[in-house]
């Protein structure tokens, strides 16, 4: 494709930093970059505490687990959202539960409240499923496309019901919530464990990467401690747990640092590639774009174009034509209720998403997409 969804952005310095790495040495899992990397995260997001993962799927597993999700467990999910939001809970022979979205994509708050008030009992200090009667651990809220979840009500009733929150931040780098909302706190920071991703495709990339961001020292000795392969004695090779290699090495963590760099840019660009989206579609009654609400800034990772008024058949056609001219587009993710592996878990009332993905397409939105593409991209799609 010419004209790609979300392609990475390099120059000389990403070259410099990997240089380093080679001539030192220092390429896996120790070195400086490894450090400076975590330091950025850090200030960046404001998170208490960092540790930079092999990539976000990796940083959900992990996630999970330290919020002690156990075999038969449940863990609450929206429907729609990347695969690898999902595929974790199986890793630990637990079960997701699915729930609707809202308008905006994110999970629904009024289907979490409903669901937990109406379909869950708590006992003995723990939330339980009525149906299945299996004890409901963590839920995992992802914000979408970098837009944020209204996550206070999601924290309120958590709290109140000892279920642990987990926010998929894989898409959201960037995206903070107002001051009069949420003090102007990073999306990712508010649960008890936060995800990011570094992907190729992600606002900024180490190649393949993640991180976890968490508010308590003990989770972060101890997520240190799994993704490190659970070392109890280095010298002794000693190991009473079974471990992850999940760190993060060097050389993706010098091309983070030199990606870091331009991240303020990148952000600045972005809201740029939105606002000239608005005004080319929006012209035009077919069509309007995903809006962020207004309690937070998004980082406006991938734009969103909601097709008014037409038929499944309308976006394929638009989709065929789109990579016929070199265009990459795509639908919003198949809702994970439908897919295969998940077909035989709990769904619970998921009727928007299910039309949601007749009408939702992901238009290109990379930082140096040029306005001469984006009229290109309105052209094509309007033909
Ligand atoms: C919402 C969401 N969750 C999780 C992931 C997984 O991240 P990774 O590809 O780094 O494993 C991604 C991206 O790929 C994502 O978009």
């Amino acid at each position: 494709m010419k004209i790609q969804l979300h392609k990475p952005n390099f120059d000389l310095k990403e070259t410099q930093f990997l240089k380093n790495c080679i001539k030192t040495g220092w390429v896996s899992n120790q070195g400086k970059y490894v450090n400076l990397f975590k330091k950025k995260i850090n200030q960046f997001t404001n998170s208490n505490y960092v540790v930079p993962t092999v990539n976000g799927t990796s940083a959900l597993h992990v996630s999970l687990k330290l919020s002690n999700v156990k075999e038969n467990d449940e863990v609450i999910v929206p429907t729609i959202t990347y695969i690898a939001t999902i595929n974790p809970i199986l890793y630990l022979k637990a079960s997701p539960i699915f729930l609707d979205v809202s308008s905006d994509l994110n999970i629904s708050v009024g289907a979490v409240k409903k669901f937990i008030n109406e379909e869950t009992f708590f006992k003995n200090g723990c939330t339980y499923n009525k149906l299945s009667k299996k004890k409901i651990s963590a839920i995992i809220v992802t914000h979408v496309f970098g837009n944020a979840v209204d996550i206070k009500p999601i924290l309120k009733i958590c709290k109140k019901r000892k279920i642990k929150i987990i926010e998929d931040a894989a898409e959201s780098l960037g995206t903070f919530y107002n001051k009069n909302y949420l003090k102007n706190k990073h999306t990712g920071t508010l649960g008890d464990f936060g995800c990011l991703s570094f992907n190729g495709n992600k606002i900024i990339t180490t190649g393949g990467g993640g991180a976890v961001l968490m508010k308590d020292k003990k989770n972060y000795e101890y997520c240190n401690y799994l993704c490190d392969q659970a070392k109890d004695n280095k010298i002794y090779s000693i190991h009473n747990e079974t471990g992850f290699n999940y760190k993060l090495s060097n050389i993706q963590s010098a091309l983070g640092c030199s990606q870091f760099l331009k991240l303020k840019s990148y952000l600045k660009k972005k809201r740029k590639i939105y606002k000239n989206y608005c005004k080319l579609f929006e012209k035009n009654n077919n069509y309007s774009l995903l809006k962020p609400r207004s309690f937070y800034s998004s980082n406006h990772w991938l734009n969103v174009l909601i097709l008014k008024n037409k038929k499944k058949t309308d976006l394929e056609k638009i989709i065929k034509r789109c990579h016929k001219n070199g265009i990459e587009v795509r639908p919003v993710w198949k809702p994970n209720h439908m897919q295969l592996p998940f077909k035989k878990f709990q769904k619970y009332n998921v009727r928007k998403a299910n039309k949601i993905i007749l009408t939702h397409l992901c238009i290109p939105s990379s930082p140096d997409l040029k306005f001469k593409d984006q009229k290109k991209i309105y052209k094509i799609i309007n033909a």
